[in-house]
């Protein structure tokens, strides 16, 4: 090999490493960039989930971390899918169980709800986490829409009494919307549900094992 060719091949040699440094780099840079974005989202999800916690049960009442005393339950009456179970505890005894999410096809899609009841079987509160109702009728169940869902706070099955769990037009206490009456009576049909079933399972969810390994970050 003359010396031409040995300088050519230190020359290429040479671009291929500074090549092989930069894209390694760049490959940690964009890994590290991705991980503190996904950390971030993390940090904001596990926030608005919490944040619409404690609109149901407040935040000082609870001495545990909710987040990880979870369990996965399997209710057709609540979801077709799994719902987790969220408990919050006060030094060690039972405090409240939030549902989430609570959901159900409304007029135009599934209605997803958040619920939370009280150990004594009142309503702490619902919100509704997300829905495809249409803007002007069914979305007045959005707590930025319309205080109707604030409606269900402190209620339980004694108030008002089972047969009243209903839409005004059917029956019921709770008003249904000017030419919306799907939506509402999904709601109230959801949260009754929720509120039977707790009734029934109350002491089984609450004893239950917690999950090992609950999402960090539950999904708003
Ligand atoms: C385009 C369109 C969108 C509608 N969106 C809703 C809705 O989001 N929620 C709802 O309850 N009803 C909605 N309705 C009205 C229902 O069809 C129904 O008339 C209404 O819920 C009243 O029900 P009722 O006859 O049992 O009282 C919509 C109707 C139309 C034509």
């Amino acid at each position: 090999m003359d010396e031409r060719t040995r300088q050519m091949l230190r020359e290429i040699l040479l671009s291929a490493t500074v090549l092989g440094v930069f894209g390694i780099l760049g490959a940690a840079l964009v890994a590290f960039t991705w991980s503190a974005t996904a950390e971030r989202i993390a940090l904001n999800e596990r926030e608005m989930f919490l944040r619409n916690v404690y609109k149901l049960v407040p935040r000082e009442e609870i001495t545990n971390d909710l987040l990880k005393d979870v369990i996965t339950i399997e209710a057709p009456t609540l979801s077709d899918a799994p719902v987790k179970v969220y408990r919050a505890r006060r030094n060690g005894q039972p405090l409240a169980l939030i549902f989430s999410p609570v959901q159900r096809p409304g007029y135009a899609g599934p209605i997803r709800l958040m619920v939370g009841v009280r150990a004594d079987g009142t309503l702490g509160g619902v919100r509704v986490l997300s829905h495809s109702e249409t803007p002007g009728l069914g979305d007045k169940i959005d707590e930025e829409k319309s205080d109707w869902i604030l409606g269900f706070s402190g209620r339980s099955l004694d108030d008002p009494p089972l047969e009243k769990w209903k839409v005004k037009k059917d029956g019921g206490v709770f008003d249904q919307f000017t030419g919306a009456t799907i939506t509402p009576r999904k709601v109230v049909a959801a949260v009754t549900d929720t509120l039977l079933y707790f009734r029934k399972e109350k002491e089984r969810l609450f004893a239950l094992p917690a999950e090992e390994n609950p999402p960090n970050a539950p999904k708003h």
